[in-house]
């Protein structure tokens, strides 16, 4: 087993491996009835003591996660009480290098009927019969399209097209500063993979978007969740911890954040910017959301401000047009984008080329008119849940009125189990976002993210209502 150690850090050993160990079980990465390493085994595999491995051990005994028996040895504790695979057990004990997978949780989305836990939009409001429509065409009238391997850097026609959308958002940046990526997950991934090893210092919001967790919690990264307030994250916070911690990479999701919902100032915007011109290192602008305003528009982005390629920007199209084209698109400068387009050649030899041609018209010529419809779509959905939590949420429930984005964020009484009340709603067709996923290690959450637009409205409703008279039964039975 692996678990990438960071030695002159100031986390104690023991800590860094009930940790780690700890985020693999609750993802499910390590299953319910696997044995563990023995204490020796492991300490030699890590080089540290056999101390260390104990008091790891210890730790996860204590916190319920693992079960002790002498001369057994440890094994993965069955918190549902669910039998292990005995088929598989070889897979079972084959060593991996992944630190947790939050996306992946051990939840089972087949039965869900009413699935807040996605930040997505559902297909009656996206343009799928366009996009549906052009693709077809280029299957039967362009075939030669699937005989090519494209670009890595990206279809040209398409980096055109991207270019005048980030221009007219501010972004002024030649379409050669661009890259197509499989999505803006992609596109994280070859920044962390590129950029950040084991012990590199990266900055994040607290809560954040938990598929950049999972990427930098897999290049070893330190993360460091810096708070935010109403005015998104606490510049003034993250500039005394950089006085402490120098930053290798700050990421923001800085406009209607997920989860919080909450956008960022211009003020921090510059002040960000500033912080990262000073250390010299990268801020990645993950904006998949900024387009979807309810009343007024986000402050522009932070790489309309950055003059000296400190920002590299992820606009992602999947949220709002196509999850399933994969499509976003990267603006960086000079040397950094380079590099990223060298490990995007190693990671797929580029995006297919099919799909990227499939939005390109959509993009250049229907995403105005279609994107400001939308907004009125999405603003009468959140409208009414929010109304729905007013009249049904039992009381000690608050939540944020976002600006725009897909995500409500409540927060519920201390005396609630959030791992409980999951449990139940799974039982009755209903899946919501956890908090503690949008942080690292075990940092308890009294949150929960509920995403109101993957639903048609009629379902958003009676799934809303069912899932606040159970929280509300839930709340009474812990009293
Ligand atoms: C903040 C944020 N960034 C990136 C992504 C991934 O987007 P894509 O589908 O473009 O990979 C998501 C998806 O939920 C997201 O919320």
């Amino acid at each position: 087993m692996h678990i990438d150690l960071v030695r002159s850090g100031s986390k104690p050993l023991p800590q860094q491996i009930s940790e780690t160990l700890a985020q693999r079980i609750t993802s499910g990465l390590l299953q319910p009835g696997i044995r563990l390493p023995s204490v020796r085994k492991l300490a030699s595999s890590l080089k540290v003591s056999q101390v260390t491995v104990s008091k790891a051990y210890d730790e996860l005994e204590s916190r319920g996660h693992i079960i002790c028996s002498q001369g057994k040895g440890c094994f993965v504790a069955d918190k549902k009480r669910r039998s292990a695979d005995p088929g598989s057990t070889w897979q079972k004990g084959y060593d991996d290098y992944l630190p947790r997978a939050q996306l992946w949780r051990n939840f089972d989305y087949s039965r869900v009927e009413y699935p807040f836990h996605l930040a997505a939009i559902h297909g009656e409001l996206l343009p799928l019969k366009d996009i549906g429509d052009t693709m077809s065409l280029l299957v039967t009238g362009q075939p030669e399209l699937m005989a090519s391997y494209g670009n890595f850097q990206g279809d040209i026609e398409l980096r055109e097209v991207m270019q005048r959308h980030l221009q007219a958002r501010g972004i002024t940046v030649h379409a050669s500063e661009l890259m197509i990526t499989s999505g803006a997950q992609q596109g994280i991934d070859l920044v962390a993979r590129t950029f950040i090893g084991p012990g590199d210092t990266v900055y994040l919001e607290a809560p954040s978007y938990t598929g950049a967790i999972d990427v930098f919690a897999g290049r070893g990264a330190d993360m460091i969740f810096v708070p935010t307030d109403h005015e998104g994250m606490r510049v003034d916070v993250l500039t005394r911890l950089c006085d402490r911690r120098p930053p290798k990479l700050i990421y923001t999701v800085p406009t209607f954040q997920n989860p919080s919902g909450v956008t960022m100032s211009m003020a921090r915007r510059q002040r960000l910017l500033e912080l990262a011109r000073s250390y010299r290192c990268l801020i990645v602008e993950d904006d998949p959301f900024s387009d979807l305003y309810f009343l007024k528009p986000p402050p522009p982005p932070v790489k309309s401000l950055d003059e000296d390629g400190h920002v590299v920007y992820m606009k992602s199209f999947s949220k709002v047009i196509a999850p399933g084209c994969r499509i976003a698109c990267v603006a960086a400068g000079g040397d950094i984008l380079s590099r990223l387009i060298a490990a995007k050649s190693a990671s797929d030899l580029g995006s297919p080329l099919l799909n990227q041609r499939a939005v390109l018209p959509f993009i250049a010529r229907q995403y105005d008119t279609y994107v400001a419809r939308l907004r009125t779509a999405l603003r009468v959905r959140m409208e009414k849940a929010v109304s729905l939590l007013k009249k049904y949420a039992p009381p000690g429930i608050t939540w944020n009125i976002p600006g725009g984005g897909l995500n409500l964020w409540l927060q519920l009484p201390p005396s609630l189990d959030i791992g409980q009340l999951h449990e139940l709603a799974e039982l009755e067709g209903i899946s919501f976002l956890p908090g503690d996923v949008c942080y690292a290690g075990n940092t308890p959450s009294r949150h929960i993210r509920l995403c109101y637009s993957q639903m048609t409205e009629d379902n958003m409703e009676r799934g809303l209502k069912l899932l606040l008279g159970l929280l509300d039964r839930h709340l009474k039975s812990c009293h």
